[in-house]
């Protein structure tokens, strides 16, 4: 059994934020990734870029922004308008010096992205996640007190009559009790869905894990859906062609070229109105995409400007500076998980929560674009100061005995995935989610015990969540169900 301080699942920039203001506070961390690549997160995979207002910004404009996008909680949306800039500035920029893009005066390029009232997001091209893992992965292997354990999987969390004190997890081939304090940051949930921007292990690990301790969970089922994933004929996986694509001038359009989001905000309208917009589209249209038009720009700045998405486009035959780029929608991000509070602690004592995997209130039904990053930034440092405060973690005696779950047969795995994307994607209906449930159930009695035994248990969560939401809010969509109030996408 190793013993740590804080024990830290996951390394994209909530877990790295928590490592290193934990281990700033003088606690040993132990930082668990499943990859046995530190950096592949999902953190990895933004596109966009951060949210860095414009100091001379009101922070009121922002609040305001995140509310109306998904009706979220005004407390949560304060705090990370009150201290998302100086982490940004402190840690990413000044210590870490993250390379986002500047003008030719040196100032930082402040984008825009869909339902902002400005431009405020800062961004290296088109790779910003990238760049941010690289720099906080490089911060935690130096950091000293931090320990990083890479290929790590968590089986389950050390719990018991006194709380959360650690996880049990598989590394090298063995099981092994790692005793701390515990925060998840596990990132989210797309890969339960057939066509998901997410790399393959966004599989809500952390949400089960956590189900299976007894935390408090909630919003699961407000999976927020990409509307612009680049289109290939073949696979499931789906290459993101960023928002910012469109904040900088390109449009949606049909097979005819004409402009299909009939909205006053155009295809920059919030990201539920406009995946909704192209998943009708779509459904008439042969192949089954519509089109982002970016040919507006003058030659060669689509390529230096959005370099890794001109490249994708070029490897399948398309020139997104003369063509119109095909895309379809994808799930992308989960709004709801594990509930925690303004320091990321969850209902479970001993247990932490930040990053996607957490439910904070900040995205209420449907998350305002490129909140995700500086959300796990500054809920993953809030959470790793907190939990390093707050004491020692005492392991319940004796450790339970655990072994690994055996491997599900991959026509298993594909079948949960069309069932969530059939039943539990954009557009909902009672009868949909009541035969998904069922679905998954037969799934359950012959895989339950195997690894499809967790996404199982999360996506039934999901349609569970959805079904009992008898109205339509922001990313949650019922095709049978009235339009609910608070959220100016629905
Ligand atoms: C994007 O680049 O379109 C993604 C931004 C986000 O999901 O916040």
């Amino acid at each position: 059994m190793l013993r740590f301080d804080l024990v830290v699942v996951g390394g994209g920039i909530a877990g790295c934020a928590a490592a290193l203001s934990a281990a700033r506070e003088g606690a040993r961390v132990a930082l668990l990734t499943r990859h046995p690549d530190p950096e592949e997160s999902n953190t990895r995979y933004a596109q966009g870029g951060i949210i860095h207002p414009d100091p001379d910004e009101p922070p009121e404009l922002l609040i305001h922004d995140i509310l109306e996008a998904g009706g979220g909680e005004p407390e949560a949306a304060r705090l990370l308008a009150a201290e998302g800039p100086e982490l940004v500035e402190r840690l990413l920029i000044e210590e870490l010096g993250v390379p986002f893009d500047r003008d030719e005066g040196g100032a930082l390029h402040r984008t825009r992205e869909a339902a902002h009232s400005t431009a405020r997001v800062i961004h290296r091209r088109d790779t910003t996640g990238a760049a941010i893992q690289e720099a906080l992965t490089r911060a935690v292997l130096a950091q000293e007190g931090v320990q990083v354990f890479a290929g790590v999987r968590a089986l389950s969390l050390l719990s018991g009559e006194g709380g959360c004190s650690g996880v049990v997890a598989l590394y090298r081939g063995e099981i092994l009790g790692i005793v701390g304090h515990t925060v998840l940051a596990t990132g989210g949930l797309g890969a339960l869905y057939r066509h998901t921007t997410n790399p393959p292990g966004a599989l809500g690990e952390g949400i089960a894990l956590a189900l299976r301790a007894g935390a408090r969970v909630a919003d699961l089922h407000y999976v927020q859906f990409h509307p612009t994933a680049l289109y290939e004929k073949e696979g499931e996986r789906r290459f993101l062609v960023s928002e910012a694509v469109r904040g900088e001038g390109a449009v949606l359009v049909g097979e005819d070229g004409e402009e299909i989001v009939d909205h006053p905000l155009g295809s920059l309208a919030p990201r539920d109105v406009v995946a909704r917009v192209v998943w009708s589209a779509m459904a008439e249209s042969d192949p089954p995409c519509v089109y982002l038009d970016a040919t507006g720009h003058p030659p060669g700045r689509f390529a230096a400007r959005f370099p890794a998405i001109y490249a994708r486009c070029r490897e399948i035959g398309i020139d997104p500076e003369r063509e119109r780029i095909p895309v379809v929608p994808a799930a992308h991000y989960s709004c709801g998980g594990v509930e925690a509070d303004a320091n990321g602690r969850t209902t479970l004592e001993g247990l932490w929560a930040a990053g996607e995997v957490a439910r904070t209130g900040l995205h209420g039904a449907n998350r305002l674009a490129s909140t995700s990053l500086l959300e796990g930034l500054v809920w993953g440092w809030r959470a790793g100061r907190d939990a390093a405060s707050s004491g020692c973690a005492r392991p319940p005696l004796p450790l339970p005995q655990i072994a690994p779950p055996a491997p599900a047969p991959e026509a298993a795995w594909r079948r949960l995935r069309e069932v969530m994307w059939e039943c539990g994607g954009i557009l909902r209906t009672a009868a949909g989610l009541q035969r998904g449930i069922e679905e998954l159930e037969e799934l359950r009695e012959r895989y339950g015990r195997t690894e499809l035994g967790s996404p199982l248990l999360v996506a039934r969560a999901i349609l569970e969540g959805a079904l009992a939401e008898g109205e339509s809010r922001g990313c949650h969509h019922r095709e049978d169900a009235p339009v609910g109030s608070g959220v100016r996408g629905a």
